[in-house]
């Protein structure tokens, strides 16, 4: 009677993928260890993952630090708006999310979008008592918590840092440097792969909402008005779509399309976006997620996050939950304006023009003077403010007046013939600062996609088993090799060579010769192994080449190949 994800925790924790962390110590909420096939497998995962988004993409990968000091996270806005609803029970002390506590007691599917008074009328009119000691919550107020870990760098409290939310704030804060590796030209992709942190008030299904996980993210950076997407490799993938204006009717229902049609028709507004839901769906599908069990669903307005103008989350169905597993959003220019605006910086490119333009240019007075007595000390900083807009925006100068920032204050110019002159100017392009479309993906919620979609149960030879058909590019171990007895010194040998050469060949191998032939296969199945490797004697005998059997985990089928084949023959199903 348990559920898929009970059974997946079990199983996870008996065979060493993940368990919670600290156990010594009582355990941790929200911290996960992955053990010696977690490890593995999460690595295969992030491998395929660089394989498609950086490497086929030609996309450029970094490694930014995990801990960033506060202005860029003034900057970004997750001081001021990173936050969920927290509702703590007046009984026990016990935190818990607002929304989830509504979703889960109600027929509300957004309970996210509701405002904090809203979300406390609602936990008194549902009636809503403490999952932890059962006392009534209403009456309680919902108030907004920031989930960022904060530290201090170095000594002293004069420097506070966060732990990095999302991997992308790192691609974004040295986009003045990354856009000289590509040399200034847009369209561009920066991914990472990297621990991101968030202080989630109720961690939950064991690794898929944690406080410290993985993210592997792409930034592709694009000058909204020239790029377009090479739409022709996806455009006949088909994809599930579910969009706002679907979850919002009363008879809602999805949308089966393809790629290109849900971006010619519109359904997906943003061509980037449609191209990377279609190199995502077929992403999934090569890594073996179940695509009859997955969907794209649209964000509702109210769910956007406080940077996106557009959202489609990447979901995996688990125990009849929808998971999401990753977000596609469109974050225009939100972050690199407002890191440009914050540090001062440059974070534009220069769009050539294809041939030169002859412009009106803003020229800004030479003599300070008129800038007028109330400029005081910033008069310089003022004009230099001036010429850089200038340069970036003249049409900012067809106004009456223009507004810069000067450290922290904002100086309004008025745009006449005293301050400023006007004159005709050949110029070869522009400044624009680009757009982000950002695949987001988590690393641990598709392990566990992977693994809840793997899970089999059926019979051999009347006994019950339980096997992950993991698909062999991303199982944390190639291949068993087991002598059939461990007493006969022959078997044994050259089970140790094959062992060896499989090695060497690069596969990832266990060597077992403990136990029945049989208990040795079920404990690879439920590893997810893909083939194991018997070694007995009638290989040894005969005429001709020494030979063993490979059995192929999902089907049991044996087959006896030449021990001179096998590291071709496994390292070509490997793939990858
Ligand atoms: N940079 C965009 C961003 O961070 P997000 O939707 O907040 O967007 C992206 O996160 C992905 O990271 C999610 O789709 C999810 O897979 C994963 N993720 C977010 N919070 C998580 C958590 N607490 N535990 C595990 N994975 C999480």
């Amino acid at each position: 009677d348990r559920t898929e994800g009970e059974r997946l925790t079990e199983l996870a924790k008996r065979r060493g993928y993940y368990f919670g962390s600290n156990e010594s110590y009582g355990g941790t909420a929200g911290f996960y260890t992955y053990g010696p096939q977690g490890a593995a497998l999460k690595s295969n995962v992030e491998e395929a993952w660089r394989d498609r988004f950086a490497v086929q993409e030609g996309n450029m990968e970094i490694d930014a630090p995990t801990v960033m000091p506060e202005p860029v996270f003034e900057a970004s806005g997750h001081l001021d708006g990173f936050d969920d609803m927290l509702v703590e029970c007046a009984e026990c002390g016990e935190s818990h999310r607002a929304d989830h506590l509504i979703e889960d007691n109600s027929d509300l599917e957004d309970a996210e979008t509701l405002s904090l008074e809203a979300a406390a009328e609602e936990i008194a009119a549902l009636d809503l008592v403490c999952p932890n000691c059962g006392a009534a919550l209403a009456g309680q107020s919902v108030e907004s918590f920031n989930l960022m870990f904060e530290t201090n760098i170095g000594p002293g409290s004069s420097t506070p840092g966060y732990l990095r939310p999302e991997t992308a704030q790192g691609i974004f804060v040295e986009f003045p440097r990354i856009k000289e590796y590509a040399r200034n030209r847009l369209p561009f992709g920066v991914t990472q792969v990297g621990r991101a942190y968030r202080n989630e008030i109720s961690p939950r299904k064991s690794i898929v909402r944690t406080r410290e996980f993985t993210q592997a993210e792409l930034e592709q950076f694009v000058d909204p008005e020239r790029d377009e997407p090479d739409l022709s490799s996806v455009e006949d993938v088909a994809v599930t779509l579910y969009p706002a204006s679907e979850q919002e009717a009363d008879d809602g229902e999805y949308v089966e399309t393809t790629v290109g049609d849900a971006v010619a028709e519109g359904v997906v507004a943003n061509a980037w976006v449609g191209y990377f839901l279609g190199v995502a769906q077929e992403w999934y599908e090569r890594i073996g997620v179940d695509t009859d069990r997955f969907r794209f669903r649209q964000h509702l307005p109210g769910e956007l996050a406080h940077y996106s103008s557009d959202c489609w989350d990447a979901e995996s169905e688990v125990d009849g939950d929808w998971i999401e597993i990753a977000g596609f959003s469109y974050r225009s220019d939100y972050d690199l304006s407002k890191h440009a605006e914050y540090s001062e910086e440059d974070y534009t490119v220069f769009r050539q023009y294809d041939e030169p333009k002859t412009v009106e240019r803003a020229v800004v007075d030479p003599d300070m003077s008129v800038l007028g007595p109330e400029f005081g000390g910033a008069a310089g900083d003022v004009k230099a403010a001036l010429e850089t807009l200038a340069e970036r925006d003249p049409d900012a100068f067809d106004a009456d007046e223009v507004t810069v920032e000067v450290a922290g204050e904002s100086y309004a110019v008025a745009t006449d013939v005293t301050n400023f002159s006007v004159e005709e100017q050949t110029i070869s392009g522009e400044h624009v600062t680009p757009h982000v479309v950002e695949p987001s993906f988590g690393v641990d919620r598709t392990i566990y996609t992977l693994l809840a979609h793997a899970y089999e149960e059926d019979e051999v030879d009347g006994e019950e088993r339980t096997y992950l058909s993991l698909s062999p590019e991303i199982a944390p171990r190639d291949v068993g090799v087991f002598p059939l007895v461990s007493n006969v010194d022959e078997l044994v040998e050259l089970a140790d060579d094959v062992v060896a050469d499989l090695r060497a060949a690069g596969l990832s191998v266990v060597y077992d010769d403990s136990g029945s032939i049989g208990r040795r296969y079920r404990r690879q199945d439920e590893v997810g192994t893909p083939f194991c490797i018997t070694v007995d004697r009638d290989g040894l005998e005969g005429e001709g080449e020494t030979t063993v059997t490979i059995r192929e985990r999902d089907s049991g089928r044996q087959v006896r190949v030449p021990v001179s084949e096998l590291a071709a023959e496994l390292g070509a199903v490997r793939g990858g």
